[in-house]
């Protein structure tokens, strides 16, 4: 009887106890608002996982166009200018180069989709790819080029 009551508190103490060294071990629960703050920081969007989200809608922008989804095309690009804004923030070294981007070339984008024209636009997009390979190589990553591309992953375009 009395072993039977202490295996019964062992076991219990153990059961009860998991969700408190769960929750212990929870830097998101127990860490300095300083400490949360350092982790923050390091998991924001890094460049690379900001442009590989880029090049998708790149890709979903040219054939969005391709296939007269011109407000497809016009929220791609929407999101890809937003991207652009995000960077700034996750990567303020960027900033310059991006800002650069944003005035000189970007706007051309959003003029071309809303003449809904298919030589406007892709004159344009010609112009964009090179302005983004431009930026690239302005931060030592020029062997990154980006071709026409020969197809989209998006659903809406059906095309995959
Ligand atoms: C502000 C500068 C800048 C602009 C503008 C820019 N990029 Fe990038 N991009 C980079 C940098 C820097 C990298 C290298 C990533 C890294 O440092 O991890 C990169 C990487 C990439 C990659 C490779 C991602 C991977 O890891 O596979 C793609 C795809 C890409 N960019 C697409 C684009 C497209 C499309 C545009 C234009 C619409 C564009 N980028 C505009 C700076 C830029």
């Amino acid at each position: 009887m009395q072993l039977k009551y202490m295996m019964c508190t062992v076991v219990l103490s153990v059961v009860t106890a998991i969700p408190l060294v769960a929750a212990a071990q929870d830097w998101r629960n127990t860490a300095s608002t300083d400490k949360k703050l350092d982790k923050l920081v390091a998991v924001m969007p890094a460049t690379g996982n900001i442009m590989i989200e880029m090049g998708e809608r790149y890709k979903n922008l040219y054939w969005a166009a391709k296939l007269g989804q011109w407000e497809f095309a016009g929220y791609q690009a929407e999101e890809m200018e937003e991207l652009i804004d995000k960077l700034k923030i996750t990567r303020p070294g960027l900033t310059k180069t991006a800002n650069d981007f944003l005035r000189n070339s970007y706007p051309r984008l959003p003029q071309a989709i809303k003449t809904r024209d298919w030589d406007k636009f892709s004159a344009m997009f010609e112009n964009l790819r090179s302005e983004c390979m431009a930026c690239h190589s302005k931060n030592e990553h020029g062997f990154i080029t980006l071709p026409i591309p020969k197809r989209a992953s998006s659903p809406v375009l059906e095309l995959e």
